[in-house]
């Protein structure tokens, strides 16, 4: 009873945790978000994963026109100037196209969130503002943290991307931390899907069983501990969550049989001390 007190007790403490970060970056969204919608002109978003690269469009109306300028608006700094980088982070770079200068922001961190302002010296001059979004990939496993499989069936975990922009360039499986995609393991393939990977063992053997990571190449990564259940194991193990419940239950009609148990030998104790009382 105690060790599932203790399991609720942790979890609790876990959900409350994963809570408080989605609302600091609900927040931090939050602010970006009343940044761009209070601007008085116009603009266009633009979202981006974090590591990844973003674009940012600035569409030309003339073709050949002056020096393009792109300016960060948070704090005025000039990024890039005609087709040179002008800022000391090497991330900025422009794109120039006769109908487009986009501006490039490789390897995106999460502070690069805000307003952008592409200017174009026409007379007047053009001023086109993009508001960029960042989102943090991750990736999901269903049925972790905990996954049991029979001993001799077949395992097939599927690991998804979710809130991602751009496809991985790879997808990692490590198993007790060694990357295993390209190990000869016979009855262990590993295929990529249109936004993740598979892995399948055909006949899962107790060895099979451990911590196995998914780890895409620009996605936060995800753990399952697989639990290989033997064949003369009872069934009660199989149910994943279940096993838990019902040892609970098991432990309190254990409790329940000893407690008859106590009281019948008690009640016999009484009617043989009344029996010896009376006939001594
Ligand atoms: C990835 O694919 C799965 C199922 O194929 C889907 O449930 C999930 O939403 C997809 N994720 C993204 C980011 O498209
Ligand atoms: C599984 O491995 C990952 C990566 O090494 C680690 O972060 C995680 O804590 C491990 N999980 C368990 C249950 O040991």
């Amino acid at each position: 009873m105690f060790t599932v007190l203790l399991i609720i007790l942790a979890s609790q403490s876990v959900h409350r945790s994963t809570e408080a970060v989605l609302q600091r970056r609900h927040l931090a969204n939050n602010q970006i978000e009343r940044d761009c919608l209070t601007f008085p002109e116009p603009i266009k978003e633009v979202l981006a994963q974090t590591g990844g690269t973003a674009v940012l469009p600035c569409k030309l109306t003339e073709p050949s026109v002056g020096i393009v300028t792109w300016i960060r608006r948070k704090d005025r700094q000039l990024l890039t100037v005609g087709s040179t980088t002008h800022s000391p982070d090497a991330r900025f770079v422009v794109r120039p196209s006769s109908s487009d200068w986009s501006l490039l922001i490789k390897k995106v961190k999460k502070q690069d969130a805000g307003l952008y302002e592409c200017q174009i010296p026409t007379v007047p001059i053009q001023h086109q503002f993009i508001c960029l979004k960042i989102t943090e990939a991750y990736s999901v496993i269903p049925g972790a943290p905990d996954l049991y499989v029979k001993q001799g069936s077949s395992l097939r975990l599927e690991c998804q991307l979710m809130a991602a922009t751009e496809p991985p360039i790879y997808v990692f499986w490590y198993r007790h931390g060694r990357m295993i995609n390209y190990d000869d393991e016979s009855g262990v393939t590993v295929k990529a899907t249109k936004n993740g990977s598979t892995l399948l063992v055909e006949k899962t053997k107790s060895n099979h069983g451990g911590n196995y990571t998914c780890s895409p190449s620009n996605a936060r990564p995800v753990s399952v501990m697989i639990h290989v259940i033997e064949e003369e194991e009872k069934p009660a193990a199989m149910q994943g969550g279940g096993d838990l419940r019902s040892s609970a239950i098991k432990f309190s009609s254990n409790l329940g049989l000893t407690f008859i148990m106590l009281l019948v030998v008690h009640t016999v104790q009484k009617y043989l001390n009344i029996f010896i009382l009376r006939y001594t």
